[in-house]
């Protein structure tokens, strides 16, 4: 019971600090207590490509096993696509668990799963086959309608992926001049306006239970650094990155570039751009690949935000 509520309060926190925690969460699962597992889901939340990826390797080879099996269930980022659909068309294991992995994959958003579940389809005539058709049908008309599932199901070709520039704006608003930081720390804060200012922070951070996780949370953050220390995160991103924010830059066929955070290595790679969305990139696609030096964070003067602003922020920051 206990680790349940444990297991939900990792929710909100970033991978760094929750990590630990949710393996051993995770080493406590004993592949049949489904409350248990959605409450680990739930505490990966946004975090979940990434705690595939070191589930995987810990459990070595994808063989079905109830509790591996179940926890990549419950996960299921699109890097892990390969093994449900291997686990789907494994004819050893019982019709349910089967049933279950073609539920899995239907729930993700990415051409990949499309193709996974067509191919299923296209696999055979027992049960399991037709379900994955009754599948294509019902996410055609929604989160697969893009895709051309149903095309490929009556034999057309894959549709191929194409591609637009995903890049973190640098600006989002008109440059604001700000003073040394001597000088803005010089003013009174108001962490009451502060929190208001965060606002303009949801479209990359996570503050709580709101905002999108693109950046790192920021609930908690501030409170054991100086203001000083808060300050320089905002006004000079690029000077020192948050640990494991590295941005990559990715230019794929078309000539297309895409920045983020890669969640998962491998083929596909899972990258996280702004918006939060997780894009499911073949590595054919990726014709070069490097890591940034400046942060995919704009700086305060680009946030449109005044010197006082600036300050409350810092100040709301400090306190939550
Ligand atoms: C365009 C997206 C974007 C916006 C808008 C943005 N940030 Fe960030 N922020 C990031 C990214 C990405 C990082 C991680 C890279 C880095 O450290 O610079 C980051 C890092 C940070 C860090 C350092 C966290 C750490 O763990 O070291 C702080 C503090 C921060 N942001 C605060 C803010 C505040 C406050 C705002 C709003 C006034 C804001 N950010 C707006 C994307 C953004």
């Amino acid at each position: 019971m206990v680790r349940r509520e444990i297991a939900l309060a990792m929710r909100y926190l970033p991978l760094e600090r929750s990590k630990d925690i949710l393996l051993q969460i995770a080493k406590g699962y004993d592949g049949k207590d489904r409350y248990y597992l959605e409450a680990f889901g739930i505490g990966c939340t946004d975090k979940e490509a990434k705690m595939y990826q070191i589930l995987k390797k810990q459990n070595q080879g994808s063989k079905f096993d109830p509790i591996y099996s179940g926890l990549v269930w419950r996960l299921h980022p699109a890097s892990s696509i390969r093994e449900l659909k291997q686990w789907a068309m494994d004819q050893k294991l019982d019709h349910s668990i089967r049933r279950s992995m073609l539920f899995s994959i239907s729930l993700i958003e990415a051409p990949q799963a499309a193709q996974a579940m067509v191919e299923i389809a296209r696999s055979g005539t027992d049960q399991t086959a037709s379900l994955a058709k009754v599948f294509i049908d019902k996410r055609d008309q929604g989160i697969w309608n893009t895709y051309k599932a149903k095309d490929m199901l009556r034999g057309g070709k894959a549709s191929d992926t194409s591609y637009v520039d995903r890049l973190a704006p640098t600006s989002f608003g008109p440059e604001t001049k700000l003073p040394n930081s001597d000088k803005i720390l010089a003013l009174r804060g108001d962490a009451q306006s502060g929190k208001k200012q965060v606002g303009r922070c949801y479209v990359c951070h996570k503050v709580g239970s709101v905002g999108v996780e693109f950046g790192p949370t920021l609930a908690g953050w501030g409170s054991g650094r100086d203001r000083k220390t808060i300050l320089k995160a905002i006004l000079d991103p690029s000077a020192d990155l948050a640990h494991g924010y590295e941005g990559t830059e990715l230019i794929v066929k078309g000539d297309k570039r895409i920045q983020g955070f890669v969640q998962a290595e491998g083929d596909p790679l899972v990258i996280r751009v702004f918006g939060g969305d997780d894009l499911v990139i073949a590595a054919t696609d990726i014709k070069s690949r490097k890591k940034m030096s400046s942060s995919l964070m704009a700086p305060a003067s680009q946030l449109g935000l005044d010197t006082q602003q600036v300050r409350d922020i810092v100040e709301y920051l400090k306190q939550n």
